[in-house]
């Protein structure tokens, strides 16, 4: 963080303050206000954090106005097209383009952590047999933090980076299994001759009865999928992440915590809402009324898949994402999904309407990753699962990063406190 010299003055009452303004190497200057209260005994006050900057990070940067998202400095479009996914992961967490031994070592490591301890098989069989996927997953990567003792003294550089090693590699494993339970099929465990999306893919659709033969472009493509989500600075699950391990807590409660917090429609869940959305939606003629109701202010309906919090032009993950979708359903000769023609109408026609060119609403990326999801074989319960995956190495390297801060306090937001002052008990036969 480079200190700019520059500060804001701030004048309430009769108090005039100097606060100093922090630059950053790409982004909109920060007013540090940490002394804001201990020098002029206020608070301020941002629900929703749209304003607030919560910390410093060296990882992940976003653009939203010109579309752009960079993972430590480079372009997601190029790591979509020339990179992989554990090739993104080595980068997140450690920084840079790994060499080709660095990332020979990475992928071994990686490929050695991805089986269960076996007992942990007991906490899947202890959930109802339709429990959804995500359910199970934050129950047990919580559960994790039981079985993994010697990497959860988050003091010691080397257990945090087994932990982080693990998390990585048993989530693909979590996740399979939290669908094959739901879906009544045995578990399958990982081979370690195949790579981390041929792995998944394997472990959810080969069945003991017959071998599950991976089709290289499916693996690209839900290799593509794991890469477009890996990360994305401080959006709710990893601030969630964040906040929770400044307590100290471990690092697979941490993450246990940033699954739960993905799994809402406003966030992951949005993936599974749009394609509920377009299957409800079901045929174009019907594509109007959806967008009249988008637009109601008195109709609490908003297209999934449509918006962003960040990005205000296009979601350069989106525009990834689309393409990969025409790439599969060209494979699986699904050309006549009726999901995807509502799908490529619903996009037309929301981007032909002055309200979302307005409220610069558009496409993002969970809009076509549903499509590619659905055409794989995935039902939708599986949608954000996926998306906890992937985005697993973003929470971890934002965990590492968090830890590894000298400055580092526990988060403790203020408030406005709107609610009734200090006033006696009253007994209950006195109400
Ligand atoms: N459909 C219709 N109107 C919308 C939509 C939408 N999808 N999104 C925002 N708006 C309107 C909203 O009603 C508001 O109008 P007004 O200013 O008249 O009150 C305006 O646009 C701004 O909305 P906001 O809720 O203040 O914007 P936000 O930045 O707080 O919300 C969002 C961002 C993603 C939660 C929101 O756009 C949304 O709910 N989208 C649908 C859910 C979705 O697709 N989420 C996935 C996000 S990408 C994956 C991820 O990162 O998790």
């Amino acid at each position: 963080m480079a200190d700019s010299n520059k500060t804001a003055t701030l004048s309430f009452g009769d108090k005039t303050l100097e606060l100093p303004i922090l630059s950053p190497t790409a982004g909109p200057d920060v007013i540090d206000i940490s002394k804001l209260y201990g020098q002029g005994g206020v608070f301020t006050h941002d629900p929703g954090f749209t304003s607030t900057s919560a910390c410093e990070s060296t990882i992940t940067y976003i653009d939203g106005d010109k579309g752009e998202l960079l993972h430590r400095g480079y372009p997601i479009d190029q790591l979509a097209a020339k990179s992989h996914y554990l090739e993104v992961c080595f980068l997140l967490l450690y920084g840079h383009l790994p060499t080709a031994a660095e990332l020979e070592k990475f992928e071994t490591t990686i490929t050695h952590h991805t089986m269960l301890h076996e007992q942990m098989v007991n906490f899947f069989r202890g959930f109802r047999r339709d429990a959804p996927p995500m359910a199970i997953m934050v129950g047990v990567v919580g559960a994790m933090s039981a079985f993994y003792h010697d990497s959860t003294d988050i003091s010691d550089p080397r257990q945090r980076e087994i932990a982080s090693h693990r998390l990585i590699a048993k989530m693909p494993t979590i996740a399979a299994w939290a669908f094959k339970y739901s879906v009544g099929q045995p578990f399958v465990y990982p081979r370690n001759d195949l790579d981390y999306a041929s792995n998944f893919l394997r472990m959810c659709f080969a069945v003991p009865a017959e071998e599950y033969q991976v089709d290289p472009i499916l693996a690209r493509a839900m290799d593509r999928i794991f890469t477009l989500h890996a990360d994305h600075e401080q959006n709710a699950s990893t601030s969630t992440v964040r906040l929770a391990s400044s307590s100290g807590a471990n690092p697979f409660a941490c993450i246990a915590a940033g699954i739960a917090c993905l799994w809402g429609p406003s966030h992951g869940g949005a993936n599974q809402a749009c394609l509920e959305m377009l299957r409800e939606i079901g045929t174009v003629d019907r594509i109007p009324e959806f967008i009249a109701r988008a637009k109601d202010k008195n109709d609490p309906f908003r297209l999934m898949g449509f918006g962003h919090r960040v990005y205000k032009n296009f979601d350069p993950r989106a525009t990834v994402m689309k393409q990969s979708a025409d790439e599969v359903l060209d494979l699986l000769g699904v050309e006549d999904n009726p999901t995807l023609q509502v799908a490529k109408e619903l996009e037309a026609a929301a981007l032909a309407d002055p309200y979302f060119a307005e409220k610069k609403l558009f496409p993002n990326v969970d809009f076509y990753s549903g499509i590619i999801l659905e055409a794989m074989g995935f039902p939708t319960s599986m949608f954000t699962p996926i998306f906890a995956l992937s985005r697993t190495v973003g929470w971890v390297s934002q965990w590492k990063e968090q830890l590894a801060d000298p400055a580092l306090k526990i988060g403790r937001p203020r408030q406005l406190y709107t609610g009734a002052t200090l006033r006696d008990y009253v007994d209950v036969e006195d109400r």
